[in-house]
């Protein structure tokens, strides 16, 4: 009997804890993201940042974009929820949120609050740091049992581009706080401003990211086309290119592209003594746009497959464990592509592909010159996003090609 009521009250408590818990996620993610600009983290960290200011900014802000994300995956299918890798991401999320809740009504004055908080952060980002392969593994095992289908993939499409982004911008909010009040200031690097350098010199961002591509291609392949680095500057006639920008974000992208570039090149020119034509970077300068353009000549990709390129869905490659491990490293997952253009677009960037096929392909990526138009792109969970799940992908109207040539006669009784 004492056995019994003991189970049914935690039953209890537990369901009246879920109540409470999915009424505060429902409560937070009334609230819309607050996006911020580069300029505004600089000036932030520059000022003798008040560590208390960012606590109570982060506690909550950090709270509404982890609500927005969680109610927007629940409406993603059935069939694709249930899958094991996802709802170990949603209890990743659960337990993340409910660390944050804790500090709803803990006084800022308190030092030891926050303490426990920058531990709490460093926590919530090492559990999320296998988030991307994750849920990847998810969609993988989706597909296998359940096929490909156009409405569902724009949906998954629209659905991890927005959650990703999330993702990338919480890291970005959490890693500015444990740099700027954490123990150990960063003696690499004593003139940035958390992540964020204010100087970031292109070139050299550029030799780095190629430099570690090159460190793997030559692993793999013996050999790696070279770099022939150029910059154009608009702005202030040769002066070396720079931007107020975070280096990780910025090497993560042109690490991907340099990837890419040199294995096409690689394979292309696997039958050949040839030397391999070189990867070209033309890094520029204007009022509005820094561009930076990779160039090779790794035979390109036919324009009809160029958007497949973005999409998650179409990513054919199996969990990377299951791979062969000779191609690993050069090629994995198929989210090189997609996720380096998250990162261009997070601070009103893009990254484009523009490609000649036969040729080569040349990738651009563009920023925002200036800081203070970099603003956070942050996905909204609300009404407008709500109907993008609840409508596919409209209907062709336009012909499509005919299957067979019609013959003579048909098209004389149409004419
Ligand atoms: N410069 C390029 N030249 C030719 N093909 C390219 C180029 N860049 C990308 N591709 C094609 O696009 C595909 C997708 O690229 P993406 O970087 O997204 O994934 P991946 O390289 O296959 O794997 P990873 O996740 O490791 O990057 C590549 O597999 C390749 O077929
Ligand atoms: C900072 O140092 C203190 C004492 O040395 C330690 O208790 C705390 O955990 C450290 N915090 C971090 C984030 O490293
Ligand atoms: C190189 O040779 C191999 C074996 O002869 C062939 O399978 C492959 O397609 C060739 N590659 C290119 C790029 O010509
Ligand atoms: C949803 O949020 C976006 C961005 O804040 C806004 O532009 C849009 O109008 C909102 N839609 C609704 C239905 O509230
Ligand atoms: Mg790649």
């Amino acid at each position: 009997m004492f056995v019994f009521v003991f189970i049914m009250s935690k039953c209890l408590l537990l369901a009246a804890l879920l109540k409470q818990v999915s009424s505060k996620v429902e409560f937070y993610s009334r609230f819309s993201p607050s996006p911020l600009s580069i300029k505004q983290f600089l000036d932030f960290g520059r000022e003798n940042a008040c560590e208390k200011t960012s606590y109570m900014f982060l506690r909550k802000e950090l709270a509404v974009r982890l609500a927005n994300t969680m109610r927007e995956v629940n409406l993603l299918p059935d069939n694709l929820l249930c899958q094991p890798s996802v709802k170990l991401v949603q209890k990743w999320y659960m337990q993340s949120f409910l660390e944050l809740l804790e500090y709803e009504n803990r006084a800022a004055e308190d030092p030891r609050n926050l303490n426990d908080f920058l531990d709490v952060l460093i926590d919530i980002r090492n559990r999320h740091n296998d988030v991307v392969p994750t849920m990847a593994q998810g969609v993988i095992e989706y597909k296998e049992q359940f096929g490909f289908d156009p409405f569902i993939s724009s949906n998954i499409q629209y659905f991890l581009d927005r959650f990703y982004t999330s993702r990338i911008s919480f890291r970005m909010l959490i890693n500015q706080h444990t740099l700027l009040f954490g123990n150990n200031t960063n003696p690499a690097h004593p003139k940035h401003i958390g992540s964020i350098d204010p100087a970031c010199n292109m070139a050299e961002v550029v030799t780095d990211a190629y430099e570690t591509a090159k460190m793997l291609c030559e692993q793999y392949y013996e050999r790696a086309p070279e770099l022939h680095i150029e910059e154009f500057n608009a702005k202030a006639p040769n002066k070396p290119i720079q931007v107020v920008y975070v280096p990780s974000h910025l090497f993560h992208m042109l690490f991907e592209l340099f990837k890419n570039s040199m294995r096409a090149t690689v394979e292309l020119y696997a039958n050949s003594s040839e030397d391999l034509p070189p990867v070209q970077a033309l890094v520029t300068l204007g009022k509005e746009d820094l561009s930076i353009k990779i160039s090779d000549r790794g035979g390109g990709v036919p324009l009809r497959k160029i958007d497949r390129l973005f999409n998650y869905m179409y990513s054919t490659a199996p969990s990377p464990s299951l791979k062969p491990s000779r191609a690993a490293p050069l090629a994995g997952f198929g989210y090189g592509l997609p996720i380096s253009r998250l990162y261009a677009r997070y601070f009103q960037g893009d990254l484009v592909l523009y490609s000649m096929e036969g040729v080569g392909t040349d990738a651009v990526i563009y920023l925002k010159a200036l800081s203070s138009e970099s603003f956070e792109r942050l996905p909204v969970f609300n009404k407008s996003a709500w109907r993008h799940y609840q409508t596919g992908p409209e209907a062709d109207d336009w012909s499509s090609p005919s299957r067979e040539p019609r013959d003579a006669s048909t098209y004389k009784a149409n004419s």
